[in-house]
């Protein structure tokens, strides 16, 4: 299982500090841009990620909760390996190819966020344009809410692909995981988590980035 921690619930105020303490630990960053429409809250900008670029050279998955994804493909600092992952529920289903295809050729791995609520047959004629699917496991917004069991989804967009015939992007979960849920996401076939709370609760990331590795194999 890859883990990508969320920096939203890390302590803000130390995040260089942060980031050199768990960057040997993680597969990449889970980060978490909010516009204050799509979702009520406000995270990072485009400045933000070209700072954290200078830092680390682990992957982003940079989740876009904002209306308008289609703006934010040229305004991204990025590495190639980088993700652009924006809600299939912010553009119009007509519009949807379009930002997918512009992202890519910009040079990301691309792909598409389902809310809890959403089915997956909303992103099965993009399934062979997408390099990862995002199946929310909260409605997006905030990090510290409980988990919602959404991982019946995965079975479905693996059988979803084999009736297409198209291949599976990477699967990715994202919202209230932690050590007792990892397991049974891993087992559903999700390759790939975000997690903040599970990761920056307490006082050692370090140690709770290793538990939820132990706990995934379980
Ligand atoms: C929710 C964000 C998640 C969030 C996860 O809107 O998309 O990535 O940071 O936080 P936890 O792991 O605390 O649920
Ligand atoms: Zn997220």
């Amino acid at each position: 299982m890859k883990i990508f921690p969320s920096l939203i619930s890390a302590n803000l105020l130390q995040l260089g500090a942060v980031v050199q303490t768990i960057d040997d630990h993680v597969d990449g960053y889970h980060l978490d841009i909010m516009d204050d429409h799509f979702v009520p809250n406000l995270t990072w900008g485009p400045a933000f990620i070209a700072a954290l670029r200078r830092i680390t050279k682990k992957p982003f998955q940079i989740h876009l909760m904002v209306d308008n994804p289609a703006a934010w493909i040229s305004r991204l600092a990025f590495n190639s390996g980088d993700s652009f992952i924006f809600h299939v529920e912010a553009v119009a289903d007509s519009g949807i190819h379009t930002v997918l295809r512009d992202a890519r050729s910009a040079g990301w791995r691309v792909g598409l966020a389902l809310n809890p609520g959403t089915q997956v047959e909303r992103v099965g004629q993009h399934l062979a344009s997408m390099d990862e699917v995002l199946l929310m496991s909260v409605n997006p917004g905030f990090s510290g809410q409980s988990f919602i069991d959404t991982s019946a989804k995965a079975t479905q967009l693996t059988a979803l692909s084999g009736k297409l015939n198209v291949k599976m992007p990477v699967m990715c979960m994202d919202g209230g995981i932690n050590e007792s849920n990892i397991g049974s996401i891993a087992n559903a076939g999700v390759e790939l988590v975000g997690a903040a709370s599970a990761v920056f609760g307490g006082n050692n990331e370090v140690e709770n980035i290793k538990k939820l590795r132990i706990a995934a194999t379980r």
